[in-house]
């Protein structure tokens, strides 16, 4: 199958076709590979600069992405948002014109503000890859998300997809649900009747506001990160209370077949989603999320430089 990247950018997978996401899935398989040898790193992005730009905090995505640039031999320049002229009142498109002044070609960004990345995407020639934008998108988290179900259960489509929490605020959701449906996957949301509201199955997917429900027959359990800087708004009682009904234990465990994946994006709150039986025990993959997010990242750079002008 000859799938072909066109795009200069990655802002979501909404904009994605099937073909394009499998493109990037099948590049990533090859780039993982490249992570199991002796030598890590190839010379794909040699003579390519990257920026990474993350205006809001980040662990997992910032380190992936500056390793993945670095194993494909690209400059790297990693810009702290506090120590740089925003804090002089310089507007974000002001400053990236001055970055792609220097012909810098990638941007990375992590931005708090929805709609960051495709606005910056139609203003500037540099590819623009969204590392998260405000509660809209999270592309690489998706795909990297997506390839491991496919890498543990051989494909995507049919398969049965509960993604738990809060949906409302989460873009880690949105992203996986555009890609997870395009792939023929099905998908529940499950959370609070708060944060999971029913509006959501007029884009296709089940709501349910009952765990044990929500993931009687399912063959893949994402749980959410519950945002504790929300907690505050009512959307629950307490966080207790939340773990008591969407959090999964030992006993929860009972109710979920032996072979579905149990996935968290990261950070996890432990004792909350899932308790720690849980989060270590056999039918968590979430290191291998975070090991197929390098793979994931190579994937990404690698397709939109070979976009550019
Ligand atoms: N999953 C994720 O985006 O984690 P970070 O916020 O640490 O990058």
């Amino acid at each position: 199958m000859d799938l072909k990247w066109t795009k200069k950018d990655l802002l979501s997978l909404y904009d994605l076709s099937r073909d394009e996401i499998l493109c990037i899935l099948n590049t990533a398989e090859e780039f993982k590979k490249v992570s199991q040898r002796n030598v890590k790193k190839v010379p794909a992005l040699r003579g390519r600069t990257v920026v990474n730009l993350f205006v809001e905090p980040s662990t997992r995505t910032r380190v992936s992405f500056e390793l993945a640039e670095q194993r494909l031999s690209a400059d790297i320049i990693n810009m702290n948002a506090d120590a740089s002229s925003f804090r002089k009142g310089e507007t974000l498109l002001d400053t990236l014109y001055n970055i792609q002044a220097l012909q810098a070609d990638i941007i990375v960004i992590r931005h708090s503000a929805t709609g960051a990345p495709n606005f910056l995407a139609r203003s500037l020639d540099m590819g623009i890859v969204n590392a998260g934008d405000g509660a809209h998108s999270h592309p690489t988290q998706a795909l990297l998300d997506i390839f491991t179900i496919r890498e543990k259960k051989g494909h995507v489509e049919g398969l049965n997809v509960v993604i738990v929490g809060d949906i409302l605020h989460s873009r880690v959701a949105r992203s996986n649900m555009w890609g997870l449906l395009k792939l023929g996957a099905n998908v529940t949301f499950a959370g609070p009747a708060t944060l999971v509201p029913r509006e959501f199955e007029q884009l296709g997917v089940r709501v349910c506001h009952d765990l044990k429900e929500a993931v009687a027959n399912a063959d893949v359990i994402n749980m959410l990160r519950i945002q504790m800087e929300r907690q505050e708004s009512g959307f629950f009682p307490s966080v207790g209370e939340y773990s008591k009904f969407f959090g999964i234990n030992q006993d929860m465990m009972r109710y979920i077949k032996p072979d579905a994946l149990i996935m968290h994006p990261g950070p996890i709150n432990r004792g909350v989603e899932l308790d720690s039986f849980v989060a270590d025990g056999p039918q968590s993959v979430i290191l291998e999320q975070v090991t197929n997010g390098l793979a994931i990242r190579m994937a990404v750079l690698y397709l939109v430089a070979g976009c550019l002008k």
